[in-house]
């Protein structure tokens, strides 16, 4: 791309991510010259006291974009998949929050602390990985560097938000049904119509669609994508992944298993210096991360580091960030200063 001194800039979707896509671009102060804000209808919204005017998506509007940020909703009727290759067409480098493209190998899949140099090799669409893909990789890369991890076995506690914001409706209004009722009425089935369960007073080993080996697809990305992004593809990499009725923020309990030894002391020192890491460690004073501390926040937040009691090189993080921010707008942004910044 030429290199300019004002980028004219699309944002696809104006959902949970999208919004928060406009918030990051004004925040970080991305040289942008025209804005384009698609979605599937048109109407004014106001996101941070600005108004923006939501315009239908078509192919043409991407005539002129230089950068064309993506946060519809995945699969073949979504935007990434019929409007990506429409906009690459006209001259705009894609960066993709969906998953529609993670896995094509011609397709760079990028968080700029662990595989920035990967942006070069775009041929027009770059995929922003999945929210806990992002926020483990951050955490766990400095470690890997230094003592070479063979496995990883991460549960993740997943807010309500990373499903979009019908599912934080659909929080919110079973919240209000069973404040109503009294803890008498703790069910309020008839109004899990976007999740699968109810999520108020209730967590569920449930995201996405239950697939191979009866893991969901949700827990794969957290294997496949760490494979892509770290470039280490022999990792035993396990995910159980969980809904919590939490706004933003996701929390990851990981156990790693490292190759050569390494303390929790030497871990908390590695993730002091790691960029885009918050070393948050101090169990004496009740000081761990947590979700309601992290949400509006662009670093990916650690603590209750320590060393698995029985295996020799077994170690224990709990990682938290948040999933609309580092997790999906933030990390795009960043991509996107990358291309802007002398990569292709
Ligand atoms: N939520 C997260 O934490 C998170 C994290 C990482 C990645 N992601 C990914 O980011 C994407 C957006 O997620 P979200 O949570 O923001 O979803 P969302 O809240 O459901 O919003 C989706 C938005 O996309 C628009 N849209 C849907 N289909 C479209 C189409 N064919 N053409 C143009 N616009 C279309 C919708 O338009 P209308 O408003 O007109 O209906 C809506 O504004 C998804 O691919 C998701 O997997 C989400």
């Amino acid at each position: 791309m030429l290199k300019k001194s004002k980028y004219n800039v699309a944002v696809i979707g104006v959902g949970a991510v999208g919004i928060e896509m406009l918030r990051v671009l004004k925040q970080r102060n991305f040289p942008v010259g025209e804005l384009r804000v698609f979605a599937r209808s048109g109407r004014d919204i106001e996101v941070g006291g600005v108004s923006y005017p939501v315009k239908p998506i078509s192919p043409e509007g991407f005539d002129g974009i230089d950068i064309a940020l993506f946060a519809g909703t995945e699969g073949e009727k979504g935007a990434a998949v019929t409007y990506a290759p429409e906009a690459v067409k006209r001259g705009a480098v894609v960066i993709d929050n969906g998953a529609d493209f993670r896995m094509d190998p011609k397709v760079p899949l990028v968080v700029p602390e662990v595989n920035a140099a990967d942006v070069k090799k775009h041929q027009g669409i770059i995929s922003n990985p999945n929210c806990s893909t992002i926020q483990m990789v951050v955490a766990l890369n400095p470690i890997h560097k230094k003592a070479g991890i063979k496995r990883i076995i991460v549960t993740t506690l997943q807010a309500s938000s990373g499903a979009g914001k019908a599912a934080v409706e659909q929080l919110k209004e079973e919240n209000v049904l069973i404040a109503q009722g009294g803890f008498g009425n703790l069910q309020v089935n008839a109004s899990h119509k976007y999740m699968p369960q109810q999520l108020a007073y209730n967590v569920f080993p449930h995201i996405g669609s239950f697939v191979e080996g009866d893991y969901t697809n949700e827990e794969w990305k957290l294997v496949k994508e760490t494979h892509k992004i770290m470039h280490a593809p022999k990792i035993k990499i396990s995910a159980t992944t969980v809904r919590v009725p939490v706004r933003t923020g996701h929390s990851e309990s990981v156990y790693i298993e490292t190759v050569r030894s390494v303390s929790a002391a030497q871990v908390k020192a590695i993730l002091a210096k790691a960029p885009g890491v918050i070393l948050m460690d101090e169990p004496k004073n009740n000081l761990y991360p947590m979700p309601k501390d992290a949400e509006g926040r662009d670093e990916i937040f650690v603590g209750r580091i320590r060393k698995d009691a029985f295996v020799k090189n077994g170690l224990w993080l709990w990682v938290v960030a948040d999933n609309l921010r580092k997790g999906a707008a933030t990390n795009a942004v960043q991509i996107a200063e990358c291309v802007i910044s002398g990569s292709r």
